[in-house]
């Protein structure tokens, strides 16, 4: 039974095969996506570069010599590749669990398509379990907590976060998200958020999630 690191590395290996030549790939964030950065190094001459999602992947992909674009100067990626911290079986995710949520959801916004790596763990029929990740502007975070309170929902602060964009982070207990579409939509809608970790609008079209087995590839219509 391999453990789960090695699970990690043999995803953020097969990755490597969505990432077009020539092209910046879109790079997201966690432990899952070291292992990918990883790989891509030994490819790094034949793409131009990436756009990253964090402090921490830039920092990883500059000491291996990938060169890191501003989002702001490219308009289109082929792909983004990224973990998740749920995935359900229509490729809707929750993210954020590495504090970096609203990066990851611009950059996967430029992207064609959004190419998920991860573990058989995070496999789950209904997203909820894993605590929804919420970014917000501070002084609407009491005002935030008692709207998910109105919905089911525990709103807890994460101690001592403060993501790359300055924010604090809620991480939400007690949701069942049956429609994620609609839910991300209604608390994208709340004042005060600055990105909410269901990624349903810019879901996976592709996961390898990584088996017992081997790597498996599945894809979301
Ligand atoms: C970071 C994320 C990560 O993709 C998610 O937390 C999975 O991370 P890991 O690969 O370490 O399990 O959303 O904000």
């Amino acid at each position: 039974m391999p453990t789960a690191d090695e699970l990690k590395t043999l995803v953020g290996r097969a990755a490597l095969e969505f990432v077009v030549p020539g092209s910046v790939v879109g790079v997201g964030t966690g432990s899952t996506v070291n292992k990918f950065i990883d790989a891509l190094a030994t490819m790094k001459g034949r793409i131009a570069g990436a756009v990253s999602s964090s402090a921490q992947s830039t920092e990883r992909m500059r000491s291996l010599g990938i060169r890191v674009f501003d989002a702001n100067e490219v308009t289109s990626l082929p792909v983004y590749i990224d973990g998740a911290d749920e995935i359900d079986g229509r490729g809707c995710m929750i993210k954020g669990g590495g504090a970096a949520l609203t990066r990851e959801k611009i950059v996967a916004d430029l992207a064609e398509r959004f190419v998920c790596i991860a573990d058989e763990s995070k496999q789950v029929a209904v997203l909820g379990r894993f605590a929804l990740p919420v970014e917000v502007i501070e002084m609407a975070r009491e005002r935030i907590v008692r709207r998910f309170a109105a919905i089911g929902g525990r709103a807890v602060p994460r101690a001592g976060v403060v993501t790359d964009n300055g924010h604090p982070i809620l991480d939400v207990q007690g949701l069942a998200i049956t429609d994620p579409p609609a839910l991300e939509t209604e608390i994208n809608q709340w004042p005060g958020v600055v990105a909410c970790g269901i990624f349903a609008r810019h879901r996976a079209r592709v996961c390898l999630l990584g088996t017992a087995a081997g790597v498996r590839r599945i894809d979301y219509d």
